[in-house]
């Protein structure tokens, strides 16, 4: 279980990050949060594994109180959370097995880090991994030759790899086309569902989080101004997260893209 008890992150330079947030997220939930850019949804994210340290409130995780823990603590404490980023932080030039192995670094001793040096079992729960994103078949290619949909799979792999029982991602999906949005998007779901791991994502596309999170957080200037079930989202509700602007959406974006591509399009015949 994670809770936020009157939580507030004010950064150096004064700017408030979170105001005042009161969330309880029990063990097995899909969260999505959504809001503008800038609206605190990466510090949200960010607080709970201690990327970001808090400035006021308590922050407790499955019963720890994560700003007491430091060292060995703190680092056994990261162990047990996941975390992928929109730029997947794979090793480009190395396979994706060496990668999903990489999980295992924090706990081997150097010399068998330098070289590469793995247990049988090590291997297996790797592959196993591999299995459960649907990419085991890429195993021994490497990294740069994989698309960024297959690159955002094994990132997931490696981080099931670790055996997690939370995993935050900030904007997995947002440098995916489309389909393949929609695709890693379903690995959460299958992973939030089978293995009962907590999933706690930021992403731009209310579609996407409606279709996929049972549970929406809405933030705005650093404040939960919705929080419910995703079947509950109204207009009227993403109105006051996006504060009337339009609501990105899958669909809003490729028709903006299309109106810059044709605007582009349109210049250049001009200068022609
Ligand atoms: N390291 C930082 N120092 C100062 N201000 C920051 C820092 N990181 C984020 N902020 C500010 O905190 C607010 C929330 O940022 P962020 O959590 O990144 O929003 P989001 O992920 O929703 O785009 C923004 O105003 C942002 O400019
Ligand atoms: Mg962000």
């Amino acid at each position: 279980m994670i809770e936020f008890k009157d939580v507030s992150k004010t950064y150096p330079n004064g700017t408030k990050g979170l105001q005042h947030v009161n969330l309880t997220i029990d063990q097995g939930e899909f969260v999505a949060i959504i809001g503008l850019s800038g609206a605190g949804k990466s510090t949200l994210i960010r607080t709970i594994n201690r990327m970001i340290d808090i400035t006021e409130g308590h922050l407790i995780v499955d019963g720890t109180d994560v700003m007491t823990l430091k060292g060995k603590e703190l680092r056994r404490f990261r162990r047990k959370i996941g975390m992928i980023f929109q730029s997947f932080n794979l090793i480009s030039r190395s396979s994706v097995i060496n990668n999903v192995l990489t999980s295992n670094v924090p706990d081997m001793p150097w010399y068998k880090v330098l070289f590469g040096i793995y247990s049988k079992e090590q291997k297996m729960k790797a592959l196993e991994a591999l299995d459960k994103v649907n990419i085991l078949e890429k195993a021994y290619n490497r990294c740069d030759e994989l698309s960024g949909g297959q690159m955002q799979r094994v990132a997931l792999a490696r981080t099931l790899d670790q055996s997690p029982s939370i995993i935050l991602a900030d904007e997995p999906v947002a440098s995916l086309d489309p389909i393949m949005a929609d695709v890693v998007m379903s690995d959460f779901r299958r992973i939030n569902e089978d293995m009962n791991i907590t999933i706690l994502l930021n992403i731009h596309h209310v579609d996407l989080a409606l279709k996929y999170a049972t549970r929406v957080i809405g933030v705005r200037a650093g404040e939960i101004v919705y929080d419910g079930p995703s079947s509950q989202v109204t207009q009227d509700v993403l109105n006051q997260v996006y504060n009337g602007q339009t609501v990105p959406t899958t669909e809003n974006d490729t028709k903006t893209r299309k109106a810059d591509d044709a605007e582009r399009a349109g210049k250049k015949e001009k200068r022609a």
